[in-house]
């Protein structure tokens, strides 16, 4: 693990890590860590070798070739403590890192078509959500992605498991990610039309570099009514497309590590164009423990590469808190505190990064 995990720090990424901040876009299965994946798998009896745990290659062949890996190494979360263990070890390393409120995405098929019942892993999450806040934070809330590369009839059953999470106010939104090669967000209008009459808040993947990333994005506004879209970033080669989002203040959940981890980029100048744009555009970590870095690294590469200042680099902050879903009194205090922070930090930190 590198940046500040591994302990990297100068003037300007000190100010990043204090930075109160929000991630919205974090799969919980994506900051499964190796080494965690590996003593999971030997502590239900399976050798960690015959499943390819170690393999976290610097460069995936793109999304199919990180999906592949990131399912394979899920084995080894089976009980309800292991999602305990799981959860509980990314909300320490996000509150070292600088975050007050985190919106999780979990991936139930990827464990209930394993035998693990939906009660156990929501359960296991939920318990480390209430352990952590009681420790101090950050305080989170829970999306549940639904797979889209599966079918809708598994769609539906599995928002039919939720149901009971949702009611106790386990679960605030739905979300939907996996292969989106052949899988449209239209194929699942109407389970989504469901949960949301159900009161899940709605977001959907658009991830970057796809063939029909424009087409889904459209899907997502004009058939779906999305309230967030995640990566979303391939609207700018559509003006209207672009226009529109910013009209909508949809939350664009960008993730700089994921993209260079994939693609090769940090995709860093569409983060600064959606904002001359006037984008509510977030910075994330995604699956951390595959691409090498936790939200403010994430903060850091691109105030690096796209030389963001202080103020710039509040504005992402705030950004992040107004994409929420948090209610608005709880919202509007946490983008007091970025204001706050930034005013504490000056004289000394208002020099721009570069
Ligand atoms: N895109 C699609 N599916 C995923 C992702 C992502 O960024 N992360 C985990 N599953
Ligand atoms: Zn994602």
């Amino acid at each position: 693990m590198g940046g500040f995990e591994g302990g990297m720090l100068d003037a300007a990424s000190d100010f990043v890590l204090g930075l109160p901040k929000c991630e919205l876009h974090v799969h919980l299965e994506g900051t499964l860590e190796a080494e965690m994946a590996r003593s999971m798998v030997a502590r239900h009896g399976n050798d960690p070798a015959s499943v390819g745990l170690g393999e976290r290659p610097a460069a995936f062949a793109g999304l199919s070739d990180f999906l592949a890996r990131y399912y394979a190494a899920m084995q080894g979360l089976q009980d309800e403590d292991d999602f305990y263990e799981l959860t509980t070890a990314y909300l320490e390393t996000a509150r070292r890192q600088g975050v007050v409120y985190a919106e999780m995405f979990f991936d139930p098929q990827a464990h209930t078509s394993r035998g693990v019942p939906f009660g156990t892993v929501v359960s296991g999450i939920h318990r480390a959500q209430q352990d952590a806040l009681a420790r101090g934070g950050p305080d989170s809330a829970l999306v549940m992605c639904l797979l889209r590369d599966e079918s809708l009839d598994s769609a539906h059953a599995t928002l039919a498991e939720s149901l009971p999470y949702r009611d106790r106010g386990w679960i605030l939104g739905i979300g939907l990610d996996s292969d989106e090669r052949g899988n449209p967000p239209s194929k699942f209008a109407g389970v989504f039309e469901r949960a949301r009459g159900a009161g899940f808040r709605v977001t959907m993947h658009c991830d970057p570099r796809q063939e029909t990333s424009v087409a889904h994005l459209w899907e997502c506004l004009d058939v779906i009514g999305v309230e967030r879209i995640d990566h979303g970033i391939e609207c700018l080669s559509d003006d209207r497309l672009t226009g529109e989002i910013a009209r909508r203040r949809l939350g664009l959940t960008a993730c700089p590590l994921s993209n260079l981890r994939l693609y090769g980029t940090l995709m860093a100048d569409a983060v600064t164009e959606l904002m001359a744009r006037d984008v509510l555009v977030t910075l994330n970590s995604d699956d951390p423990a595959y691409f090498g870095g936790y939200i403010a690294d994430n903060f850091a590469a691109v105030a690096d590469e796209a030389h963001l200042t202080r103020a710039e680099l509040a504005v992402l902050a705030k950004n992040a808190f107004l994409a929420s879903w948090l209610a608005p009194a709880r919202r509007d205090g946490y983008l007091r505190a970025v204001d706050d922070y930034v005013s504490a930090a000056a004289p000394s930190h208002s020099a721009p990064t570069r």
